[in-house]
């Protein structure tokens, strides 16, 4: 049998096969954080579509952590009853479903939560153009409680897993890079002192109702950025990570200002420069082709990085994130031993029904050709989808679905 399809453990919770749904951005959720009858249909087609766990968007953990407008919440306990129905839908089809929890900090804008983003440090964003306030010392210890309150109703909402976002340039990231966290308190300056948001907030996690479940971290391997966070330094955050127990780590690579990092593969320029302003075009029209030489596409692009990592973690199951495309590769990986889980994301925005098609003994790679239409195309709300065949327009294609809460 094909390593892909073999079972495999995260703590007690059994996965069918290797294959994961890596976090997907949906922008299927209502303004006030409810995810939609639209949301439930795309997680009921992906669960029979054979995903060994499927792992949702982000999930914002308070109001003013969310990135964009049609995000879900998990912020308030009037998000129990939507989120359970959406688990639900996925275990009603038989799959698994973790929760992905967040906060933005600075990668989020003021129109969209309403507010000035906080961040370790007020450093300008050079892709959003936005510069945060300095959080203070009493919203980091609220924002740490609002992670563990969070993952406690994601417990009571049924869900089977959580998955903390450490990683894509959010806040837990902007703590752990010396480029956006210059603060000369103890959550500054030393690589210890900037990885304690992290390691607390797991601790508030762990301590309260959301501690029953496995917990995931999804990190970065490396920024990729000028005094980004390193290779060398998430290795050693990945023991603090081991030694404080956590079930899986999630490598992935990125921030939103090294954005082509994070789902590599064709960059649709005209695209992104229409969503820009002024100086920020200018400066695009400049790193754009950089991004392109620097990043350009291979299957599994961050394997060696978490090979690098898997040396100083020897006791914690590891998955590897981007670039996932063909069995025979996967299959490859996997046998090597080192990486037991392989996650997607844009495969299973093109074909939801991924798993069973190479279950079935159809083994030709995903028909996803990262084009990037579909990453691009978040940041303007609308619903994610695969955009080849049906290209985007200017319409808004939440009036062709079903946006009443679930
Ligand atoms: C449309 C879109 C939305 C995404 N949303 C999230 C997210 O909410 N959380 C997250 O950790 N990663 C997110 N990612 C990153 C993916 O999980 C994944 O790490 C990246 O796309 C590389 O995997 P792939 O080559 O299989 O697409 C998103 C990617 C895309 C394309
Ligand atoms: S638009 Fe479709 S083909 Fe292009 S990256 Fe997204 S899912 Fe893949």
């Amino acid at each position: 049998m094909s390593k892909i399809f073999e079972p495999f453990s995260i703590a007690d919770l059994e996965l069918p096969n290797r294959i994961v749904r890596s976090a997907t951005v949906e922008n299927r959720s209502t303004e006030k954080g409810e995810p939609t009858v639209a949301m439930g249909e795309m997680y009921g087609a992906l669960a029979s579509g054979g995903a060994g766990l499927i792992i949702t968007g982000g999930c914002y953990v308070q109001r003013h952590g969310r990135s964009l407008r049609y995000l879900t919440g998990v912020h308030s306990d009037k998000m129990i009853g939507p989120l359970s129905r959406l688990v639900d839908k996925v275990h009603e089809a038989g799959g698994l479903i973790a929760i992905q929890l967040y906060h933005a900090g600075r990668q989020t804008r003021p129109e969209v939560i309403g507010e000035d983003p906080v961040a370790p440090s007020p450093v300008k964003d050079t892709m959003t153009w936005v510069t945060p306030r300095a959080i203070s010392q009493r919203e980091i210890e609220e924002t740490i409680e609002s992670f563990g309150e969070a993952a406690e109703r994601a417990a009571k909402a049924g869900f089977d897993a959580i998955e903390l976002l450490a990683g894509h340039g959010y806040l837990i990231n902007q703590f752990l890079s010396r480029r956006t966290n210059q603060r000369s308190d103890e959550w500054g300056g030393s690589l210890e002192n900037r990885a304690r948001f992290l390691l607390k907030t797991i601790s508030s996690i762990r301590s309260g109702g959301g501690g029953k479940l496995p917990l995931l971290v999804k990190i970065n391997s490396e920024d990729h950025l000028p005094r980004g966070f390193t290779l060398e330094e998430s290795c050693r955050v990945c023991e603090w990570l081991e030694e404080a127990r956590v079930d899986a780590i999630e490598v992935t690579g990125g921030t939103f200002e090294s954005a082509l990092d994070i789902a590599r593969g064709q960059i649709p320029k005209k695209k992104i420069l229409k969503q820009l302003h002024g100086a920020q075009k200018v400066m695009a029209r400049i790193v754009l082709p950089l991004m392109r030489r620097r990043f350009a596409f291979k299957e599994a692009y961050f394997l060696e990085n978490a090979l690098a990592i898997k040396r100083h973690v020897p006791n914690t199951p590891m998955i590897l994130a981007g670039g996932n495309r063909n069995p025979k590769h996967m299959d490859e990986i996997l046998s090597g031993g080192d990486i037991d889980l392989l996650s997607l994301s844009r495969p299973f925005i093109r074909e939801p029904n991924l798993v069973k098609r190479w279950q079935s003994g159809d083994r030709r790679p995903a028909t996803c050709i990262s084009c990037n239409q579909c990453f691009v195309a978040i940041a303007t709300d609308k619903p994610v989808r695969c955009f080849i065949e049906n290209p985007c327009s200017e319409a808004n294609d939440r009036s062709n679905m079903n946006t009443s809460p679930i």
